[in-house]
Formats: structure tokens, sequence, C-alpha cells
């Protein structure tokens, strides 16, 4: 993610979603187990990103906690990779939050400490048996790197050809199992996982939506399309080199019901029987993004905060894998960026409804057997 504050004032539409998840965070707080005497309570956070809806989030749960036992000393940890802005995070703790004591307001005798781990989630981050909630939102459809030339023929998943996708899907598989198992041995017998996480718009349950699934398999698919057929331009035009732009893929995959599932009901998983499965479903949100368009009816303004929104969770991905420091200086790849995303601009402020991008989700939550 684009760091110093860039993705938290570009993730409104991942708050949204952690909005839609409120009622499974409600339900697993008040039939969590809870620690006895002096044990303290365990929130992990998983790809906590830079904070703020992270923060929000963590804030809503130790309200809840508290209400149902106000002298509960709460550990929090905020996972995400070493390279995550925790600075920020930190920051934006102590200045929203001054007293960490009354972070989420104060109770009893009891605290919060907060604690960073810099470790990707695919490992163990807490101790044995020790995470009484674990969550984490719209970060696991993050996979770990993957070979180059993933996606032969364009940057993102809806690109792949029918081998590179079931390629994919084997990695993915096997990332999910193992975060599963990970989470399996941290987590207390009675203690929740609740993850929010890409789904996929083939589920069949999607058609009967809302009115808000515009028929993308994935979400921006069209964003994505369009990002491709202009670094495309850009490479006929010898600004970005054909061989980095082939090897290039975005490193995410978007799940369905039936795979998130796999890994907990095949009774060959070595996972089987370790979560009941509380709650699953994918449905499609509305993009706060859309929504204040479809409002304002200012294209050029939704051209802007779509390409700020897209820049802050793709730049990183795209200044590592398309440019060599060795050969494009850091200006002139800036540039190239700008044109890039001035490009994508002109092209959504002309058919904004092409882009709506809303946002299509997996929930899950979990109980620890
Ligand atoms: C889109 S951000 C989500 C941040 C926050 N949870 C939210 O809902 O706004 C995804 C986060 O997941 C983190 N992430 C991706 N892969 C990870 C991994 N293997 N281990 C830990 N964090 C990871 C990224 O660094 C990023 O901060």
């Amino acid at each position: 993610m684009k760091g110093g504050g860039y993705y938290d004032a570009n993730s409104s539409l991942q708050a949204r979603l952690i909005q839609s998840a409120v009622p499974l965070f409600n339900n697993a707080v008040d039939s969590v187990s809870l620690p006895d005497g002096d044990e303290a309570f365990t929130i992990v956070d998983y790809g906590c990103g830079e904070g703020k809806n992270s923060l929000a989030c963590i804030d809503m749960l130790i309200n809840r906690i508290r209400q149902r036992n106000c002298d509960l000393d709460i550990n929090v940890i905020q996972n995400d990779l070493w390279i995550n802005d925790f600075n920020r995070l930190f920051s934006s703790l102590y200045s929203e939050y001054p007293d960490p004591r009354s972070y989420s307001g104060t109770s009893g005798s009891a605290s919060t400490y907060f604690f960073a781990s810099g470790r990707s989630f695919y490992d163990q981050i807490a101790a044995n048996g020790s995470v009484h909630i674990g969550l984490s939102t719209s970060a696991v459809h993050w996979l770990g790197t993957i070979p180059d030339r993933s996606i032969s023929k364009h940057i993102h998943l809806s690109g792949a050809t029918a081998l590179e996708r079931r390629q994919l899907a084997h990695i993915a598989a096997e990332q999910w199992h193992a975060f599963l198992q990970h989470r399996s041995r941290e987590i207390v017998p009675g203690g929740k996982l609740i993850v929010v996480m890409l789904g996929c718009g083939a589920e069949p349950a999607l058609v009967n939506d809302s009115g808000l699934w515009t028929g993308e398999t994935f979400t921006g698919e069209n964003l994505m399309d369009l990002m491709f057929s202009v670094l495309t331009g850009l490479v006929a035009e010898c600004h970005i080199s054909a061989d980095k732009l082939e090897k290039f893929a975005v490193p995410l995959y978007c799940r369905t019901t039936a795979e998130a599932l796999l890994p907990l009901t095949d009774p060959a998983s070595a996972l089987a029987g370790t979560f009941k499965v509380d709650h699953l479903r994918v449905q499609v949100d509305p993009s706060p993004l859309f929504e204040t368009y479809q409002r304002a009816g200012d294209s050029r303004a939704y051209a802007t905060a779509l390409i700020d929104w897209t820049r802050a969770w793709i730049e990183p991905l795209l200044t590592a894998g398309l440019f060599d420091p060795e050969e494009t200086s850091a200006t002139t790849w800036q540039q190239i960026l700008e044109e890039l995303y001035d490009r994508m601009s002109e092209r959504i402020a002309i058919s904004p409804e092409a882009y709506a991008c809303n946002p299509i989700m997996l929930y899950l939550s979990l109980t620890r057997a």
C-alpha cells in the first residue's frame, strides 16, 4: 500500500466494507469465550495497513467487549508486512486516541496494550492458543509473491487464461490453507475469526443482488482492463519495457465461497473440523466513491477519486514491477505513472458508469472448535 498517509486518505471504500461486517463483529464479540481470571483478552488484526480503518474497527470491538466485562485487560496486535507504515499507525493511535487506556472508552482498572507485528500472516503471528478474536479486512486476497508471467497477457486475474487462472487458484488455495492453519493454532477454543476479502462475482446469488452488481466477475475488472490497455500504449511508446509488463501481475485472488470453505470442510484436509462456520456470504457492496458521483454528478471528480483509491493499493506494485531503478530514475517513473493515471482519468470521466467498481466481497465468520 502507498504509505505516508496516502492509503488512510484514500480507503473510504475499504472502510465501508468494515461497516458491512459490523453485524459479524458484534455477533463474534457477544459470543466469544472470555478469558478467566487475570488473563488478558487478545485481538489480532491481520493486515492492518496504515491504521485508520483498523483502529476504528478495533475501537468498536473494544467498546463492545468492555460492555461484557469492563475489567478485562486487552492486548491488540496490529499485524502487517514489515514494509507497512507502522509509524503512521502509531501516530494515528496516539493522536486520535491520546490516552490508550481510554482508547475505546475507559473502564474499571483495565488497560489496552498495543503491539505491532511485522510478519506475513501466512506465518504464525501469536503464541499458540493466545488469540480471542482475529480479524482481517481487505487483506487475505493478497497473495505472497507469484511467479513472473503468472498472467502473461494482462495484469489482473480477470485477464488470465484458463490455465493461468487454475495455477493462481492453486497458489491461492495453498496460501488460504496456510492462513487458516496458523489461525487455528493461535485462536483459543471458542475464539473467533472474521475475514472480509475479495470474492468472486461468478456466485449465482449475486444475480439476485439489490441492483449493485454491474456484471463484473472480479471487483474493478473494467478498471484493470483500462489500466492494462493504457500500459500497453506506454509500452508501444517505449516508456515501459514490454518484458517488464509481460512479467508483471497484480498478486491478488478473488475467492468463491466454495474455495473459502474447502480447507474447513474437505474431510481430507488437516483443518477439517478446526473451525465452525458461523457465516459465509459473497455480496456486492456499494462503492462510496461511485455513490458520491451519483449524488454530485461530477465525472472528473469521480475519475480523480477512483484513481487516488487505485494508486493507494497498486502504486508500490507498479513501481517495483515495471521499473528498474538502475535504468529509470525515480523522476522518470513518476512522470510515466502520472501519464498512466491521466490517460485512465480521461477515459473514466467519459464513462464513469463503466467503472463503478462496486466491490464484490466475501464475508466469513468462524468459531475455533
Ligand atoms: C488494502 S490494505 C487493508 C488495510 C485495512 N485492513 C483496511 O481494511 O483498510 C491490505 C493490507 O494487507 C497487508 N498485507 C498483504 N499481504 C500481507 C501478508 N502476507 N501479511 C500481512 N499483511 C499483509 C498489506 O500490506 C496492506 O497493508
